[in-house]
């Protein structure tokens, strides 16, 4: 299949009468599957009231049928036919975060939306996007849209069209290009269905924001307790994984250094990861800055990128700072330990 790059500058007026934008929303309309930016990440669409659309998403991804689709919706009104109740702190969020990268877990209506897209489950998650282009294409084809990532199960999430490209060219048929997207990882995912709320996956907007609208909201146990089985199927699974072997180091710099100094003795191509601050202090074959530790922000939004050029710059092994977990912090360090199969080396201070 030839995978069509549709370029669209987002900050044109009047988005939904351009052409390409018409030609996505008509591929969807036609059940073909349609990659395109949101806030967040880049996600692979499809029309959600169609079992054929999505087995398309799941074969292009290689992804688990297990794990449920996330449903995209342009309009208050399309929530009417994908969701059965809401409750009022669902209402409070929805009223103070979309559009925007939050998931809510609502009571499914059985009805319209296909079975598949949501995995049998009899809940269904539901999020608004901030992007004028997946806006405009959700509103332009009129229908539900369900959209994962568009990466290649198990690999970092995209956050250009050419991460996009890299992983589905040939298996999806089309990518819109709007640029870089700005969030830089997915969405927080809640569970509405449950008094109080549950973060099932920490994301763009932050416990501490969720907490200023609705009192209480826990957390999913399994993201404190490695042990614990998560309530999110598709938190199970090993996520984001470099294609080299990623350890998250907590402890100083020269104890990150001291370790990357005793493989590349050995002959080892070290990969390090750490912020603008620190980048000129370490020495290995690969450094990587990714934004800056004082604005945690840069940090999630260049986190999958540079996960990807250690792939390109073909390192051995790669290590990697960890950040503290407050605000966006928490779902930089959840990527970071999924990304690192949860192998973490802590420095024992002797004192
Ligand atoms: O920012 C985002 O959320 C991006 C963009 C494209 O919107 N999408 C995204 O989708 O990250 P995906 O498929 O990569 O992650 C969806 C997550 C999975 O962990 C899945 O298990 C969970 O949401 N999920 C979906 N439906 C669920 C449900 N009914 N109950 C619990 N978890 C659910
Ligand atoms: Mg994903």
């Amino acid at each position: 299949m030839n995978t069509k790059v549709l370029i669209v500058d987002k900050n044109v007026d009047n988005l939904e009468s351009c052409p390409q934008i018409t030609q996505a929303a008509e591929l969807l309309q036609k059940n073909e599957v349609v990659a395109l930016p949101t806030e967040t990440v880049y996600g692979l669409a499809g029309n959600a009231n169609d079992d054929k659309a999505i087995v398309k998403i799941f074969s292009a991804k290689g992804r688990p049928a297990d794990n449920p689709l996330i449903i995209h919706i342009g309009d208050f009104d399309q929530l009417n036919d994908i969701v059965s109740e809401v409750s009022n702190e669902a209402k409070k969020l929805m009223k103070a975060f979309w559009p925007g990268p939050l998931t809510l877990v609502l009571k499914k209506k059985f009805g319209t939306l296909s079975n598949r897209a949501t995995a049998g489950l009899s809940t269904v998650a539901v999020r608004m996007p901030n992007h004028p282009i997946a806006l405009a294409i959700i509103k332009k084809c009129k229908l539900p849209i369900a959209a994962p990532s568009a990466n290649q199960s198990g690999k970092p999430s995209p956050t250009t069209a050419k991460h996009v490209y890299a992983d589905l060219a040939g298996k999806i048929s089309a990518i819109v290009d709007g640029g870089p997207t700005n969030v830089g990882v997915e969405s927080t995912v809640v569970d509405c269905t449950e008094n109080p709320p549950i973060i099932l996956r920490p994301g763009g907007i932050t416990k501490e924001q969720l907490e200023e609208v609705i009192k209480t909201v826990a957390i999913d146990q399994a993201l404190i307790d490695k042990g614990a089985a998560p309530k999110s199927p598709g938190m199970k699974y090993r996520h984001y994984a470099p294609n080299a072997p990623f350890f998250l180091v907590e402890g100083s710099r020269s104890f990150l250094q001291q370790l990357a100094d005793e493989k590349r003795a050995a002959g080892l191509r070290i990969g390090i990861l750490t912020t603008e601050e620190y980048k000129d202090e370490y020495e290995a074959d690969v450094v990587l800055a990714c934004g800056e530790r004082r604005n945690l922000e840069s940090v999630a939004s260049h986190l999958y990128e540079t996960l990807r050029t250690f792939n390109d710059l073909q390192v051995d092994i790669i290590y990697g700072e960890v950040f503290p977990p407050i605000g966006v912090g928490q779902a930089i360090m959840n990527r970071l330990s999924k990304a690192a199969g949860n192998q973490l080396i802590k420095e024992i201070n002797e004192s």
